[in-house]
């Protein structure tokens, strides 16, 4: 062993967010329950039956309120309502009930660092005149050159172009993402107090948590100093994990504190690194955040192992537990991602046209064993809806469906996220796949790949070799076995190319990235394996296992 003991700490304290497995809804390409092409609360509750089966603790559903829809509604123009496309108030509390009775917690997705062009506070910003207090709760400037022609500044919208868009009086406002995307002030009291009670309408409602979105952004630099060639991850950056944001969180973390039954957070935020990710952290801010580091490293055992060591060690020094995470609705699905020869390194919001031949057996072996991988490290697990069917990235859909504002902004050379984001197929041999009700009229509103058919929740369910088979068992073994969930883990001696730990009480995991065959530690018992061993009981290739061992 290459650590002390490989016993488990007697947790404790643990609380649910601390070893949770959350499903990310993105509503709407999950279910949809009234026919018209596009998931809503209808569809989930239609399937919360499915959650409860596949044993996850909590979901987290993507923005739901009224939006036009310019980002897949993370372009909110009231955060306490619902967007009709998706249902009423009524169907929300009727969900977040029904979660609830049947064990299922209920984490929404706040949207604080823009709103919407759309919301009043916006169009009240833009009928009122250059410096008043309408406009403050927002970062209109006036533009640089003779004119006032050009941008205020130098930022750049993380989309593509310039950060900046002028209206009809000359003055600029300062978008991050899109133009429909105006970001808040947030040194302005008023931001903060609307935000507050944001929070306290849906935690009165029964909302257990908030996933916060662009966490690392809210605050800028006074000023708004050109960037000056800092790129993303640059100290003292103007825009990106300013000290000033921690205070926001300590207020929030207070409120959240402030109900019988606290309500949780995690971060949305692409910092520089674990130790940086590690301040949001601190004992009086936030719970968790979504850890990027791991879903960016590319499948290779060193860089693996170095990304699981840096996070644990970042988290363990403010006593957070860690998160892990292999997709979502922003990234490259991983089957994808881990199927390329080269495995490409960060995904982040890219849909660049792919460098190599896809080859999805590959990437789905692959994604088989990270699965087992992930399940088994200390921490909490996010799963993306699909990613338990083992879905691809959809890299063939035609230019005229694509809705990502990338694509545009990008002058249509990034075909931006709608890949990740085709809506599941549940049933059937063709599309829609049961994604609507019976005889539904409307068709998906992202077109369904034809090989979906042998993908679908039913085609699965009942195939002991599936994905989703595979997914069942290692969430159930996970919530039942003591040594799984928090706590900690101890690398055991391996080949090189293979990760094998002990997470104490007699379980191991191995992972072979190795390009042959290994042999188990001797003595183990196999309790789950992402594929089959070989004849002879070697571990093979790109593959996992989850181990019974005398510790
Ligand atoms: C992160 C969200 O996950 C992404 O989908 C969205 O486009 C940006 N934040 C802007 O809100």
């Amino acid at each position: 062993m290459s650590t002390a003991e490989g016993v488990m700490p007697s947790t404790t304290a643990t609380s649910w967010w601390r070893d949770a497995v959350v499903y990310q809804l993105y509503i709407r390409s999950f279910a949809d329950g009234n026919g018209d092409g596009v998931g809503d609360i209808a569809g989930i509750r239609a399937r919360l039956g499915y959650l409860r089966d596949l044993g996850v603790d909590a979901v987290w559903i993507n923005p739901w309120y009224p939006s036009p829809m310019a980002d897949g509604g993370y372009d909110v123009s009231d955060y306490c309502s619902v967007d009709p496309l998706f249902g009423t108030a009524d169907d929300a509390a009727a969900l977040i009930a029904e979660a609830h009775a049947m064990g299922l917690r209920v984490i929404l997705d706040l949207v604080p660092n823009h709103t919407s062009d759309h919301h009043p506070w916006f169009q009240q910003a833009l009928t009122a005149p250059s410096g008043s207090p309408e406009r403050a709760r927002y970062h209109f400037r006036p533009g640089r050159g003779s004119n006032g022609d050009e941008p205020p500044n130098d930022w750049r919208s993380v989309f593509g172009g310039p950060a900046w868009t002028r209206v009809a009086d000359g003055d600029w406002y300062l978008h991050l993402f899109d133009s429909a995307q105006p970001d808040l002030n947030w040194a302005d009291p008023r931001v903060n107090a609307d935000f507050e009670a944001i929070l306290r309408f849906w935690f009165d409602r029964g909302v257990d948590g908030f996933r916060i979105d662009v966490a690392h952004g809210m605050v800028k630099s006074d000023g708004l100093p050109d960037l000056n060639g800092k790129h993303e991850t640059s100290a003292d950056h103007p825009h990106w994990d300013r000290d000033g944001v921690h205070e926001i969180y300590r207020e929030w973390r207070r409120i959240a504190d402030s109900y019988p039954e606290p309500r949780v957070f995690v971060a949305e935020a692409w910092v520089g690194s674990p130790e940086r990710l590690a301040r949001y952290l601190r004992p009086d801010e936030l719970h968790t955040a979504f850890n990027f580091d791991f879903l960016s490293t590319p499948w290779e055992a060193r860089a693996l192992r170095g990304a699981i060591d840096r996070s644990l060690a970042s988290v363990a020094a403010v006593g957070a537990p860690a998160t892990w995470v292999l997709s979502n609705h922003d990234v490259v699905r991983h089957v994808s991602r881990l199927g390329r020869p080269l495995t490409p390194g960060v995904h982040s919001l890219s849909g660049l046209p792919p460098v190599s031949t896809l080859d999805r057996e590959l990437g789905l072996r692959r994604a088989r064993a990270a699965a087992l991988l992930m399940f088994a490290l200390p921490g909490s697990a996010y799963v993306f809806q699909g990613d338990e069917l083992g879905l691809w990235e959809v890299e063939d859909l035609p230019d005229d469906v694509l809705r990502d504002p990338n694509w545009e902004r990008s002058g249509r050379t990034d075909r931006g996220r709608d890949g990740c984001r085709v809506p599941l197929p549940w049933s059937g041999d063709a599309a829609p796949f049961g994604f609507g009700p019976d005889g539904a009229a409307g068709l998906p509103w992202l077109p369904q790949p034809d090989d979906f058919a042998k993908v679908t929740v039913d085609a699965q369910v009942c195939d002991p070799g599936s994905v989703l088979t595979l997914y069942h068992h290692a969430i159930r073994l996970r919530a039942e076995h003591p040594a799984l969930g928090d706590g900690r883990l101890t690398w055991l001696p391996s080949a090189q190319d293979v990760l094998q730990f002990s997470r104490g009480l007699g379980f191991a995991c191995a992972v072979n990235l190795s390009r042959a065959p290994i042999a188990l530690p001797h003595g183990a018992e196999v309790i789950l394996a992402s594929g089959p061993l070989t004849p002879d009981g070697l571990l093979p290739s790109d593959t996992a296992a989850w181990l019974a061992v005398v510790d």
